[in-house]
């Protein structure tokens, strides 16, 4: 039998840096990063390039989300500063 992809007893802040380290993967993207707090964990836990993609703005009431419309206002703020900590220099 193959190795499970996905132990379901892990939570993704230790499956999500086990799979990109195990298969030694060098750049990744994060669709949708609101205010960068997992962005922080996977780049304190992996040594890679990650692209982070995400509008920073509303979407309308048709994005269903607790991270939706006025967070958004200082979202874009704050990975700003986290990415700054780490050294990263442009936000997509
Ligand atoms: C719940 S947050 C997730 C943040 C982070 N990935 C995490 O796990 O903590 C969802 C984010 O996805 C963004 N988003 C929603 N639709 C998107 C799309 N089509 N492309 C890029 N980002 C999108 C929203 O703006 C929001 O900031």
């Amino acid at each position: 039998m193959g190795e499970k992809l996905i132990d379901v007893g892990k939570t993704r802040e230790i499956f999500i840096p086990e799979i990109i380290n195990n298969n030694k993967c060098k750049i990744g993207i994060e669709i949708g990063v609101f205010k960068g707090e997992f962005s922080k964990h996977l780049l304190e836990n992996w040594n890679g390039k990650l692209f982070l993609i995400d509008p920073w703005r509303p979407l309308g009431d048709e994005y269903n989300d607790t991270s939706n419309h006025i967070q958004h206002l200082d979202a874009y703020q704050k990975p700003q500063k986290i990415l700054k900590v780490l050294k990263i220099e442009h936000l997509c």
